[in-house]
């Protein structure tokens, strides 16, 4: 019997078991994927704990997609020029190898737009947005890149990842706003501004200021399926995406990872619509 996990803190808002958990289902593979909520201080013990156990691989998620670094064996390498983590595969040895599938997720529901957008604006620099940075650096249409966080140190370290391919990244606290006089085709929200306990909230007060008619809006949160941001960007007539087809094609990628196996249509049909 295989077993996979969801790790993060908190986890009420993750639709990862059910997917996984149907996936297994359909391909007759015997084995549960469960949610793991990890308190922020217990991580370090917990996963020394957990590599003495028959895990089989997990997912890791919002806080701790950084510091799993420090507890692998090895990283893919698209992983560790990203400096971010979300898929661990675990072999038989119990050796732990680290991937990142957010890349994938994010760009797959954003295929058609990408040869239209020249500039973004990223709003946050944890583990998400490293992913999201470095696969908007990549492509070649994308001329300006702006970042705005909370802490100013953490973005401050993003931008020094991203020297190479982003040399003009402009960096801010997400408090002073970034007023440049100048729109941004997408904005994506990879703050965690929006969800659970700061769900009703939004990372931008000055979203007008920083669009034209064609900016898309991006939210990587999916639970709510609508943040205030997507619903004030969806009010001003703007192309809108939420965090849903990113989930399940990380996810997807994530299991194939783990069992050859891409997630059958079903999944797809049932959490497209959820
Ligand atoms: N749809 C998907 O498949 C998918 C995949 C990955 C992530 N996500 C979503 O993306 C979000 C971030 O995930 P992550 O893994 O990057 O988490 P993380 O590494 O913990 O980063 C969290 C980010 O949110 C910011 N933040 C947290 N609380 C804030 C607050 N009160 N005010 C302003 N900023 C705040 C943090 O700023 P500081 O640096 O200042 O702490 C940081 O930039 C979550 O909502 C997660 O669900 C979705």
């Amino acid at each position: 019997m295989k077993r996979f996990l969801i790790i993060g803190y908190p986890l009420g808002h993750t639709f990862s078991p059910k997917m996984h958990n149907l996936a297994l289902e359909h391909y007759n593979i015997s084995g549960r994927y469960e949610a793991m909520a990890i308190d922020p201080g217990e991580f370090d013990q917990a996963m020394e704990t957990l590599k003495k156990e028959n895990i089989s691989g997990f997912n890791i998620t919002v806080p701790y997609k950084q510091s799993i670094l420090n507890h692998l064996d090895k990283v893919n390498p698209a992983a560790a020029a990203i400096g971010a983590v979300n898929t661990v595969v675990c072999d038989r040895e119990g050796k732990w190898t680290g991937y990142n599938t957010d890349i994938h997720g994010f760009l797959h529901p954003l295929k058609s737009n990408i040869p239209e957008l020249k500039s973004c604006l990223i709003l946050g620099a944890g583990g998400a947005a490293r992913a999201v940075a470095f696969a908007l650096a990549d492509q070649p249409a994308i001329k300006k890149m702006a970042i705005l966080n909370r802490t100013l140190s953490r973005a401050k370290e993003l931008k020094a990842d991203l020297e190479i391919q982003m040399p003009s990244l402009q960096i801010r606290c997400l408090s002073g706003g970034i007023h440049t006089g100048e729109p941004y085709d997408l904005i994506v929200n990879t703050s965690s501004v929006g969800m659970g306990s700061l769900s009703g909230k939004t990372p931008l007060t000055d979203l007008p200021s920083l669009i034209h008619g064609g900016t898309v809006v991006y939210d990587l949160i999916y639970n709510p399926a609508e943040t205030l941001l997507l619903r004030e960007a969806r009010r001003l007539g703007l192309q809108t995406l939420n965090g849903l087809p990113m989930l399940i094609e990380q996810g997807s990628q994530a299991f194939y990872l783990w069992t050859g196996h891409y997630f059958p249509q079903k999944v797809y049909d049932i959490f497209s619509s959820a």
